[in-house]
């Protein structure tokens, strides 16, 4: 499988990823970073583990349609099996994400469908939720709403704050992302009449594995 990653901050998902394409956790003849800024500390990260890279930052370009007609001739060029969205803070179109259903995997950090969008920690705090985790979904034209594969939930202590979730959360996700981008590149998972199918099996809720 060539895998493409998108990023737009730290990377640590990025990290993660490339980490298991090394050890053969995912089977990868090529993995490619792709930011939309050219300041992404991912960047650097990718470099260090030996991933080629390469900015597309948005900024550069008047529109959207713009930006993305250049991620699209950077990415046929690269021709990925997969894309991972990991940390990618941009919003796709409905045509660019439709010309891909199937192949585009995101991470968000929520038990979706509970708080899609921005600052879930801060959500579930403010909630006064029990439960929190991430999700790692197919992704569909409707913003973190593709079908979800994998979920890790953890309980929410007392004593939490935003910080502290995060970083929970987060090392949660190093351990999920790979193993759903592995099942993709052993052709273990696929997305049939948008339901996730797992080694032959209809999903019809994620699979979910506490922490
Ligand atoms: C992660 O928490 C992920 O769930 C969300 O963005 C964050 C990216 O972090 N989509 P990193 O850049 O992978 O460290």
């Amino acid at each position: 499988m060539r895998l493409a990653i998108l990023i737009s901050g730290q990377g640590s998902n990025m990290q993660a990823l490339a980490l298991a394409c090394q050890r053969g956790q995912i089977d990868a003849q090529a993995i490619r970073v792709f930011s939309d800024r050219a300041d992404a500390t991912g960047l650097a990260l990718a470099a260090s583990l030996g991933c080629a890279s390469e900015a597309i930052p948005a900024h550069d370009y008047p529109t959207r349609a713009a930006f993305e007609q250049a991620l699209e001739r950077s990415l046929v060029k690269f021709a990925p099996a997969t894309i991972a969205l990991a940390g990618f803070m941009r919003v796709l179109s409905g045509e660019f994400v439709a010309r891909r259903l199937g192949q585009m995997v995101n991470i968000h950090p929520s038990l979706l469908p509970r708080h899609k969008g921005l600052h879930t920690h801060r959500k579930v705090l403010q909630a006064g939720d029990s439960q929190h985790g991430a999700t790692v979904h197919f992704v569909t034209p409707e913003l973190d709403g593709g079908p979800a594969i994998l979920q890790a939930r953890l309980a929410v202590a007392p004593q939490d704050d935003e910080a502290q979730l995060s970083a929970r959360v987060q090392a949660c996700e190093h351990i999920i992302y790979p193993r759903v981008v592995g099942w993709l590149s052993r052709d273990q998972l696929c997305l049939r009449d948008g339901m996730p199918e797992l080694n032959g099996e209809r999903m019809h809720q994620p699979l979910v594995e506490d922490f």
